[in-house]
């Protein structure tokens, strides 16, 4: 797994990351694989923003959303997410309400309402086919479009996290495919030098050790 750099502080107040920390808790009491998920999301998003050159209070504030970009799901039974992604009519409406769900549970925190937009608009496609919003293209935020790629990644292209819900895995080359289509690319492109570049040349360094 990549490493969160740990100079990225957002929130920098003790309250405010009280908080944060209290989700990531209700997050892997609830279920331990949306837990691992939200991390690996955070650890590929920081990896994609810092190679986008984005500036650090930027990066900052994209790490906590991606962090937290799941917590709506806390109001999902696990019964219901088990089922991903063959949900019925009424689950999949209970599910696709996690954005909102989310984004909510974040109102009136001070200095959260770029997370909150960010979390909101996280399942948003380039196309405009996406939800809740059905926003197309440079009105999804960045800090969304960033996380779409990674958590498209984390759920179905990496074993360590997908067999919680997918089955068979998916090729990483799908989200080339998908460029311009579910995702931006220039996020894809970022994505790819900065995440699968860097695990293929691990991947090969394990296999010459
Ligand atoms: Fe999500």
């Amino acid at each position: 797994m990549l490493t969160i750099p740990q100079f990225l502080e957002f929130p920098s107040d003790q309250d405010s990351k009280e908080i944060v920390h209290f989700f990531l808790m209700l997050l892997e009491n609830k279920n331990k694989g949306l837990f691992l998920h939200s991390q690996q999301v955070a650890n590929y998003a920081v990896c994609t923003a810092v190679k986008m050159g984005l500036p650090l209070s930027e990066v900052a504030c994209i790490k906590t959303a991606a962090l937290l970009h799941d917590i709506g799901q806390l109001a999902v039974p696990n019964t219901t997410l088990s089922k991903y992604p063959y949900f019925n009519v009424r689950e999949r409406a209970a599910y696709r309400r996690h954005c909102l769900a989310g984004s909510s549970m974040l109102e009136n925190i001070p200095g959260f309402s770029h997370v909150m937009k960010i979390i909101l608009h996280h399942h948003e496609n380039w196309d405009g086919s996406g939800y809740p919003k059905r926003l197309k293209g440079v009105n999804i935020p960045l800090g969304s479009r960033i996380i779409a790629v990674c958590n498209y990644y984390d759920r179905k292209c990496k074993p360590c996290t997908n067999n919680w819900q997918w089955r068979g895995t998916t090729s990483p080359t799908s989200i080339r495919d998908l460029s311009g289509i579910m995702f931006d690319p220039d996020v894809v492109k970022a994505f790819f030098d900065a995440v699968i570049q860097n695990e293929a040349s691990l991947t090969a360094g394990m296999a010459h050790a």
